[in-house]
């Protein structure tokens, strides 16, 4: 594991755009694997202006999105398919068709994770993995558990995690219960994963996370086996 410190949420953005957009440069049909929240805006921003000046080309990127909240029509504004087409999709050259986000509309969901697990498993996997990390360790929308996902899966969200993101809907009630999320085993199979994390607020769980016991009671703590895994946060840990 590599622990890079950055100075502060701009420079956390800007080392994992870099970091992102190397690998789109070695490798122009990589497959990236996002994440959504507050957390990677300033990175999608970044890697937006790189693009629109030239210096990155998309045309070949593959995309796989870590999760999505069941029930969700892809145009409500708060669904994470809304959220990556406007902070990051339509302001650059990808194929809007090489883009995936699980559809949280999906009238068979178990069909729908399998489908997903499978397009990801035959394109030959993530290349590199974009992370977040939840105030309860949570990865993608894998929450604590007793035990370890494996693959693409429904999940029903964690109270703290529904009044957590209750911050993005007009009330807590309108947040989903539900989500499809890939699972810690797709996570873990990225060839490269950099977690971000940026406040004070995510000081703790970070250092539970990269220090602590391995526990599904803390999904992100798995991350410590991950071969090649770079943390970029503005935290002291
Ligand atoms: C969302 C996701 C989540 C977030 C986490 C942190 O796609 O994967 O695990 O990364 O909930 O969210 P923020 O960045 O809003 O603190």
């Amino acid at each position: 594991m590599k622990i890079i410190k950055a100075k502060d949420y701009d420079d956390m953005s800007k080392i994992a755009a870099q970091i992102i957009g190397a690998q789109i440069t070695l490798k122009p049909d990589c497959v990236l694997g996002l994440a959504t929240g507050s957390t990677p805006i300033g990175t999608y921003s970044m890697l937006a202006d790189w693009c629109s000046k030239g210096y990155l080309d998309f045309a070949s990127v593959t995309t796989f999105n870590l999760d999505e909240y069941l029930g969700l029509d892809p145009q409500h504004d708060q669904s994470y398919r809304h959220y990556m087409n406007s902070n990051l999709f339509n302001k650059i050259n990808i194929k809007i068709e090489n883009t995936n986000v699980p559809n949280g509309k999906a009238v068979d969901v178990d069909k729908e994770c399998m489908a997903y697990e499978n397009k990801i498993e035959g394109l030959d996997g993530i290349t590199l993995q974009l992370l977040g990390i939840g105030n309860n360790g949570h990865i993608g929308f894998n929450e604590p558990d007793d035990s370890f996902s494996k693959s693409t899966h429904c999940v029903r969200l964690a109270d703290n995690t529904i009044e957590a993101n209750a911050r993005f809907f007009d009330s807590i009630d309108m947040v989903p219960k539900k989500a499809i999320t890939m699972g810690i085993g797709t996570i873990m199979k990225a060839k490269k994963a950099i977690l971000i994390a940026n406040g004070e607020g995510k000081r703790e769980i970070l250092k539970k996370s990269l220090f602590g016991p391995i526990t599904p009671r803390v999904p992100a703590s798995i991350l410590q086996l991950h071969p090649d895994l770079t943390v970029i946060t503005d935290n002291s840990l």
